[in-house]
């Protein structure tokens, strides 16, 4: 259970920007405004509208963001770079709460092959890019881009000259997905001793998923001093995807007992959320997908079912009502055991007992051997067979 003690972790939602990097989705205006009021409904704290500098479609669907949403903050990307900050300014001048982020890459491998830049001139430029930001925003958001793989005394002299010329959000990027949770916490540990305004910004996560550990090293960085978590809807985003937020969400809930955190997250409208990203997408939701896929809450093998059918709780940690699932599902196949096969019977309206299944479930087996699952209408051509009609419900 959360308690008034828990500490509250903003959620960054990056779906209309890094999300739109995603190979093959391309939202129209339309899409981003109807999703940016179902990420508010949804509950998240900040939204990334697109990069208003890249197309003028892309400046449109910011300023039109800017304008559909009620209380949450809204935000452009922007490069270290005059021209980007100017179209952030004006495509989010009528935003009722709003943000900028500014990035550049830190990395040695982006300061000399991306950027050509020594570090004094890395420096430079984020110096005179954040304090150029922070006259046209109260809140400033600065990413240095690949900090991970920065060297950590100079993404220190980074931070630290972001936060000097008024950078009020630190956003630390996992921009290849590279880091670990213990590292990553090291890191948070080494930026906290050496920053000595570490308390005075917010410090924030952003992680890619190339190695699979984008949730996990997002978490880490909160138990380590970030107070916000960037992320998409579904993972979506560059190459692997970023943080799924809704399983962040579900992860504060379910291990409240671990996790001393609350987001604004409204859980039940996750479903409706995760639905309509995939619609947009076009990318259907994978079948395994942790908290939303439809075998989240599916139990096909008998020890399970008979498990599940006992107490949900054997092998459910949440249910799938709290994540606005529907319901969940017993499905029949051939690792199914009789007592499930003879629920499902009775559900539909066949009188049988324990003693009748002696000669239903042989049956059953001989059938679901042979495909995937075993439906409503292979159970009632089993009964058929058998020579039992099924009492009318
Ligand atoms: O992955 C990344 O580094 C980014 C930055 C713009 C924060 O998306
Ligand atoms: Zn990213």
């Amino acid at each position: 259970m959360t308690t008034s003690n828990d500490k509250m972790i903003q959620i960054f939602d990056t779906s209309l920007r890094d999300g739109e990097q995603t190979i093959g989705v391309n939202f129209s205006i339309e899409q981003k405004i109807q999703i940016a009021k179902q990420l508010e409904k949804w509950g998240v704290d900040i939204i990334e509208a697109g990069f208003p500098v890249a197309s003028p479609d892309d400046f449109k669907a910011v300023k039109a963001v800017a304008e559909n949403v009620d209380h949450a903050c809204v935000t452009g990307l922007a490069r270290a770079k005059k021209a980007d900050i100017d179209a952030c300014v004006e495509a989010t001048k009528n935003a009722k709460n709003k943000q900028i982020h500014v990035f550049i890459g830190t990395s040695p491998i982006h300061r000399e092959y991306k950027l050509h830049m020594t570090k004094a001139e890395n420096l430079a430029v984020i110096r005179k890019c954040v304090s150029y930001a922070n006259q046209f925003f109260d809140k400033v958001q600065f990413s240095p881009e690949d900090a991970t793989r920065t060297e950590p005394e100079y993404l220190v002299e980074a931070i630290n000259v972001a936060i000097d010329a008024g950078a009020t959000v630190i956003n630390i990027a996992d921009t290849v997905g590279y880091t670990n949770p213990i590292e990553f916490g090291r890191l948070f540990d080494y930026m906290r001793a050496n920053v000595p305004r570490f308390d005075d910004v917010i410090f924030s996560v952003h992680c890619h998923d190339d190695l699979g550990m984008s949730v996990a090293n997002a978490i880490a960085g909160v138990e380590h001093g970030a107070s916000r978590i960037e992320g998409t809807v579904n993972g979506i985003g560059e190459r692997a995807g970023n943080t799924a937020l809704e399983e962040v969400a579900a992860a504060f809930m379910v291990r409240s007992d671990y996790y001393p955190y609350k987001t604004n997250i409204n859980l039940k409208a996750t479903k409706e959320t995760a639905d309509m990203i995939s619609e947009f997408t076009r990318m259907p939701i994978p079948h395994n997908k942790a908290i939303i896929g439809q075998n989240a809450f599916s139990h096909e093998s008998g020890i399970h079912q008979d498990g599940m059918l006992k107490n949900r709780n054997t092998y459910e940690i949440l249910t799938p009502e709290s994540v606005g699932m529907d319901a969940t599902h017993i499905i029949l196949g051939k690792l199914s055991g009789s007592h499930a096969v003879m629920q499902e019977l009775q559900k539909m309206g066949y009188e049988v007992d324990r003693e009748a299944m002696a000669t239903i479930f042989p049956e059953f087996k001989r059938v679901a051997d042979k495909q995937p699952i075993v439906n409503d209408h292979d159970l009632a051509s089993i009964m058929k067979k058998i020579g039992v009609v099924a009492n009318a419900k």
